[in-house]
Formats: structure tokens, sequence, C-alpha cells
């Protein structure tokens, strides 16, 4: 990383998102280091942007640290402080105890707190100043997720000059359950500051076109909004704002790519004999979120195993769960409701040396992720609502042996475009065990027909597709 030529309105494609690609952390013996940010965001962004050689404003993960700009292999990372009130206000408080609970489905009770809601605009102020800084002349500011939704009507404010695209990586809620916001005016003007506002569905467009008429008196075309294509619009002065549905994907050739090593393959050989070689290998992959489902499949697990349905010698699942959000109380409590089940399983199946579940509270490098995936029989992605999940479309891109099956929720932005997988309502635990029950008794050649069907749809939509078609849609990417 260097601090070379690095200026302040340089840039002419800039992504704004709350964290920066990499998360500065403090080591034990009092050094630092970056080391990669989690979630599916970061995922997704950071190799496009790498290959654009853009600039990137965002948090450096830690509270209180003022951080110079630096370039990082292509891009250029600007830096934007919080202090440790504004963490807990605007980054634990408003966004991920207020909006992230509200726009999944209110899977836990959103808090409304009107004093978090003033640090979420200040520091919402605070990005789009410094995007306005470090953006040149007419260039495109591609803003992030529910954490800065107010930015793109401020960044306007600033620089009328720039072309503002907007994209939620999270689902947008039913119109019901955000009408529940006292704000809910505020972030609908914040966001129509945008030229495009990009959801993962058709149906967050169409609820946030219904919200632009009814709270802000905007007359929307009514016509219905297409998957990258037939974007709603409305005249907001004298400007066009354009809604539209892009679903996110990964870096597939990639992780295609990587899956195919030598390294890879053994590895994931030597998870198997690690593992004891059990006839069925069963994967979850997540950050440690209450909205991923992790204690149903345990659930679900628990319940065949002592219905007889499967063998605790037949089977081992291995959940990998990325720490997150560790200072948020139902993020706490979810943890030790998860560690509790993963013991009770364990305390009535195990035999010496043989867990029938493997919980890693710990993050793996990509290497050792694709080994997991290709090791797996059965990856388990259970949410009970998800903008979208990269988790299930990485492990069809690492399956090129057209082995292993996926169990998908329906509530899974992906389902839509998975439809091979095995889909189940996370809510009917007796449906999920039916499918986690036909997946492990599979007939192989069935198997591979879906993994074909999945590969097809993963390869062919990769986020590189996502980025284009969203950024050909704000008129800043000539048209493919
Ligand atoms: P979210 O963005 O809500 O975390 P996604 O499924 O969209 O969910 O993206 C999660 C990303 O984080 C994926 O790229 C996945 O590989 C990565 N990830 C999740 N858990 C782990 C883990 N334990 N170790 C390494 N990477 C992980
Ligand atoms: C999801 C969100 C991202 C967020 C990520 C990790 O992917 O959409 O905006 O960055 O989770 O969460 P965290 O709170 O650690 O940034």
């Amino acid at each position: 990383m260097s601090e070379a030529g690095i200026g302040t309105a340089s840039a002419d494609f800039v992504v704004v998102a709350n964290r920066l690609p990499v998360d500065l952390e403090r080591t034990a013996d009092g050094n630092q280091r970056w080391t990669a940010s989690p979630g599916g965001l970061v995922s997704a962004l950071e190799p496009f942007l790498r290959s654009r050689k853009g600039a990137w404003v965002g948090w450096p993960g830690v509270p209180g640290v003022d951080v110079d700009p630096f370039s990082d292999e292509g891009m250029v990372l600007y830096p934007v402080s919080l202090s440790t009130e504004e963490v807990r206000d605007y980054y634990e408080g408003f966004s991920n105890a207020t909006l992230w609970p509200l726009y999944h489905d209110v899977v836990a009770p959103p808090v409304f707190d009107r004093g978090w809601w003033e640090s979420y605009v200040q520091v919402n102020r605070r990005f789009a100043e410094a995007s306005a800084e470090v953006s040149a002349e007419g260039a495109t500011v591609w803003v992030q997720d529910y954490q800065l939704q107010l930015v793109p009507s401020m960044l306007r404010e600033l620089r009328p000059d720039l072309r503002i695209g907007f994209f939620l990586h999270i689902p947008f809620p039913p119109v019901e359950l955000f009408m529940q916001l006292p704000w809910r005016a505020e972030i609908v003007r914040g966001l129509i500051g945008a030229d495009l506002v990009g959801f993962h569905r058709p149906g967050g467009a169409q609820n946030f076109l219904w919200l632009a008429r009814t709270l802000l008196g905007l007359e929307p075309s009514r016509g219905a909004v297409g998957v990258r294509s037939r974007p709603g619009m409305m005249q907001v002065g004298n400007r066009t704002v354009r809604v539209g549905a892009f679903p996110i994907s990964i870096d597939a050739a990639g992780l295609d790519t990587l899956a195919r090593t030598k390294e890879v393959a053994e590895r994931a050989a030597q998870i198997r004999r690690d593992l004891g070689n059990p006839k069925t290998v069963l994967l979850g992959v997540d950050r440690l979120d209450y909205t991923k489902g992790i204690d149903l499949r345990l659930q679900a697990l628990h319940e065949l195993l002592q219905e007889g349905r499967v063998q605790p010698e037949d089977v081992t699942f291995v959940q990998l769960a990325t720490p997150s959000r560790e200072r948020v109380e139902h993020y706490q409590r979810m943890r030790t409701e998860i560690e509790q089940m993963v013991g009770r399983i364990n305390g009535e199946f195990a035999r010496v040396g043989h867990p029938v579940v493997h919980y890693l509270h710990q993050s793996v490098d990509r290497r050792e992720l694709a080994a997991f995936y290709s090791a797996a029989d059965i990856m388990v992605v259970t949410p009970l609502r998800d903008g979208m999940n990269l988790v299930c479309k990485e492990y069809v891109a690492c399956r090129h042996d057209l082995g292993g099956s996926l169990v998908l929720s329906e509530f899974a932005g992906a389902a839509a475009e998975l439809t091979s997988a095995f889909l189940v309502n996370p809510h009917d635990l007796d449906g999920v065990k039916n499918a986690l029950e036909a997946a492990i008794t599979l007939d192989p050649a069935e198997g591979r027909r879906r993994m074909r069907a999945l590969r097809r749809q993963v390869l062919t939509h990769d986020v590189d597709r996502w980025a284009r078609s969203f950024l050909e849609a704000l008129g800043s990417e000539p048209a493919a």
C-alpha cells in the first residue's frame, strides 16, 4: 500500500460505502494491520473496483482513528473517521438496530431512537462531504447500502455536476413495514438525490416507487419494473430519477478457477479426512447474523438425528460463522443460543473424536473457503430474509465437478435465480428437514443435472455483468 499521487477532486469513479474493503486491526503486540472486511458488499465490489482503478470512500472499521488516503493495488482508499459515539449511534444503533431489522421483515424488533437518527444524519453528511472532495468534475459516484441513504441528496447539493447512483444491498421492505419508520420521508428524499436507485429485486423497486408517490407526492411511471430492464422513472425538479432491479453476483470465473487448482482440491480432500471421512458433509457459511437462520438449520439437523432419519456416524455439519456486530444486543443473544444448540447436539450425538457439528466462529481466507465449498456435499443456506446471499452462488461457482447440492431459502434474493436448488421455506421446519433428507439421499445423476443448471446461471450472471448493467442504466457506461 502506498500514499503516492493522491489528490483531492481527482477521481472519475468513486464507490462510497460504510466500510472500506479493508479493516484496520490492532494486533495483540500493539501493532496494526489491514485485513479483508466482512460481508457480501465488499466481496462483490472489491474485484470490480480494482479492475476499474476507482476510488473508495469508507470507514476503516475501528472508532476514533484518522488515516490518510492511500492506494492499494490500483484502488485509492479514502478513510472516513467515526468517533466511538458515532459507531454506537450511527452504526450499531440506527444502521444495525433500526434499519437492518426493519428492512429484514422485522425478524427482530427495530428500535426507533431520535438520538441515533441525529447521528445517522451527521455521519451521512460527513460521507457526502468526503465524496464531494475526492470526485473530479463530472465524475460518477456510486453510493452503497442502507447505512448511507441520505448521501445521494446531500452530495447532489454539494456537487450538482456529479452522476450519482445508489444501490441497496439488503432487501427493501414491504411498504407497510417501511411506513413504521418515523423518518420515512427523509430517507426517500435522501435516495431520490441519485440519478439511479437500484435494488436486487423488482419488488423492492416497486415498493420504493409507491413510497415516492405516497410520501413525497411524486408521479412515478406505472409500468412493471423488470430485471435489468424497464426501470421506473420519475421527474424530480428538472431531473429524471430511474429506479431499477439489478441482482448482484460474484466473481464467478475467479472462484471457478481457484476451485480447480490442485492446492484447493488437496485441501478439500484433507478437510474430509480431518472430519473422519463421513458419508455426508453439510456446510453453513455466514456472518453470525440472526437473519441467516443458523439456529433453524441446527434445529432441523437435531430433529433428524433424534428421529433416526440421519445417523450421527454418517453426517458431519460444519458451520463457519464470521463474527459480526458483536456489541449489538440481538447478535449477542443469538450467538449464545447457537452455541448452546451446538453443545446440545454434540452432547447427545457425538462420539469421542467425532463431533457431529463443527462450529468455527472465525473468518477463513478465500482459498480455504473454496476448499470447504469443494468438500461439502450439501450447502445449507436458510436465511429468514436476505437481500441476495452470495454464499450460495460461491458454492455453485466452486462445483466444477458438478458434485454437491444446495438447500436454499425462498426468502433469499438468490432463490429467484437458483431455481434448481432445493428451495425451502425456513419457517417450515418439517419442510427444511425433508429437503435436507432429500439432498442427503439424492440420486447422483439428478444432483449433477441440478448443479449443471445452477452453474449455467451463476457463471453467466457474474458481478461484472451486474455492475455493467447498473452503470449502463446510470448512463456512465457505454451499452454492451
Ligand atoms: P452478507 O453480506 O449478509 O454477509 P452474503 O452471503 O451476501 O451475506 O455475503 C457474505 C460474504 O462473506 C461471502 O462472500 C462469504 O464468502 C463471506 N463469508 C461469510 N462467512 C465467512 C467466513 N466464516 N469466512 C470467510 N468468509 C465468509
Ligand atoms: C452486509 C451489508 C453490508 C455490510 C456487511 C457486513 O453485506 O449489506 O453493508 O458491510 O453486511 O456488515 P458490517 O456491519 O460488518 O459492515
